[in-house]
């Protein structure tokens, strides 16, 4: 399908359609079909397509100033927008931080930060972690294909260790005994300047931290001088339930990444941290032409509008109570032997295809993906064997859309056939 519009085929586009149309759960291709949105541009969209409250901003702003680079010259919305973005941080003090285009630029520029602020070099990820495709960033991702594959050498040092949460078996434990093996074996520790983590992994799979063990982490950042990124891009801005999802672990980061929903689905990242961490930079260190762009801007501060309004959250406990409740009423019926049970945490949910005889096996998603698609509802997948549905609609899906988008994936999960394709 792509090569008909000149874009190149390295991108796995997971559904080939067309999309020309969007309104908070739904969205339709330009043939007029319609489809229940479980996917929201992958995680972008947590407030809904075209929220007319972010369309007012957008159109409003566009009218009085479309660009201009931060670096030239001030703008209001980014300056309205930083301290609202510093307020709504649950980390204690002074904060301070960037704008950014996107998350895989927060995340390299919380790298930069780390190495000048510390003067070391070294970064600690976790397998499984995702934290973007750029040259610096790719390096800290917990998996090799499809990211690092062909590129050569990339920026060190970075190690990475499991990544332990009640969601994969992987105890508190054997994270802690990894991360000693490697301070004896790898790397002095003195080395490491910083430890970054998805509080809820999102490529990975929908599996939350091990709060205990994110208590160990900070204890360990804390003793050892190191800095501890909490990469919130996915995870963030009411994904799971609550604004960000490093308040589920019980732990303050030093810098917090974030991406995706902040702006409605304009173009921005950002990077907020302690001003401590963030101020006494090198003059000139940072800054982006289009980073921080006054109309990405205005969609921010809009989506911070909505979140302040009680009738998200009202509706993210509907929805996050509703998969709950659902899908545990789908094991309890034994509607399929390959649904093994629930991810993540609050609103950010993944469906685990596990099979008790058979394990996972890649038909199953591809059957899912396609099935939904062709019933009008679009699903993403995630984890180590692509065996995890994760669940990104917006958190202000309407009740009714939200249970007719079950009832087709209840549907398709019952109809997964016994004999898959080897
Ligand atoms: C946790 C996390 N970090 C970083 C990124 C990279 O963000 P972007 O694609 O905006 O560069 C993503 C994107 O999926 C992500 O989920």
């Amino acid at each position: 399908m792509d090569s008909m519009y000149n874009v190149t085929d390295a991108f796995t586009m997971v559904h080939p359609v067309t999309l020309s149309k969007g309104k908070n759960a739904q969205v339709w291709d330009t043939d007029g079909k319609r489809y229940i949105d479980f996917v929201g541009g992958i995680g972008v969209l947590n407030f809904g397509h075209c929220h007319p409250h972010i369309v007012d901003a957008i159109v409003e702003q566009s009218q009085n100033l479309i660009h201009y680079a931060y670096n030239a010259a001030g703008h209001l919305p980014y300056q309205t927008l930083m301290p609202r973005l510093c307020d709504l941080i649950p980390i204690e003090g002074e904060l301070a931080g960037m704008l950014t285009n996107c998350g895989a630029e927060a995340t390299e520029n919380a790298i930069k930060i780390a190495r000048i602020k510390t003067g070391r070099v070294g970064v600690i990820a976790f397998d499984g972690g995702f934290h973007g495709r750029t040259l610096a960033a790719v390096n800290l991702n917990g998996k090799v294909a499809p990211y690092k594959r062909g590129l050569g050498p990339l920026a060190g040092s970075v190690y990475h260790i499991p990544f332990p949460s009640p969601d994969n078996g992987i105890s508190d434990q054997y994270a802690i005994d990894a991360l000693s093996r490697l301070c004896e074996v790898e790397t002095d520790i003195n080395n490491i300047g910083a430890i970054i983590a998805e509080p809820v992994q999102g490529e990975g799979g929908f599996q939350l931290m091990s709060p205990k063990f994110a208590q160990y982490l900070r204890k360990f950042c804390d003793d050892n001088g190191i800095l501890l990124i909490m990469d919130e891009i996915q995870s963030g801005f009411g994904r799971t339930g609550i604004p960000f999802a490093f308040k589920h672990l019980g732990i303050e980061p030093d810098m917090i990444l974030l991406g995706k929903s902040i702006a409605g689905g304009l173009p921005l990242g950002a990077v907020i941290g302690k001003s401590s961490v963030m101020n006494d930079l090198p003059k000139g260190s940072l800054g982006g032409t289009y980073s921080g762009n006054p109309v990405a801007c205005a969609a921010a501060n809009a989506t911070l509008d909505i979140m302040s309004e009680d009738t998200v959250w009202v509706s993210a406990k509907h929805y996050q109570q509703t998969i709950k409740t659902t899908i545990e009423q789908w094991q309890q019926e034994g509607l399929t032997p390959w649904l093994h049970g629930l991810t993540g945490i609050g609103a950010m949910r993944g469906i685990e295809l596990r099979h008790p005889y058979h394990g996972t096996h890649p038909s199953v998603m591809a059957y899912i993906l396609a099935e939904g698609r062709k019933q009008g509802l679009l699903l993403m997948p995630s984890g180590k064997y692509r065996h995890i549905i994760r669940l990104l609609p917006p958190v202000t899906i309407e009740p009714e859309t939200l249970q007719e988008g079950l009832t087709i994936l209840k549907g398709i999960l019952a109809s997964i056939p016994d004999e898959l394709p080897s």
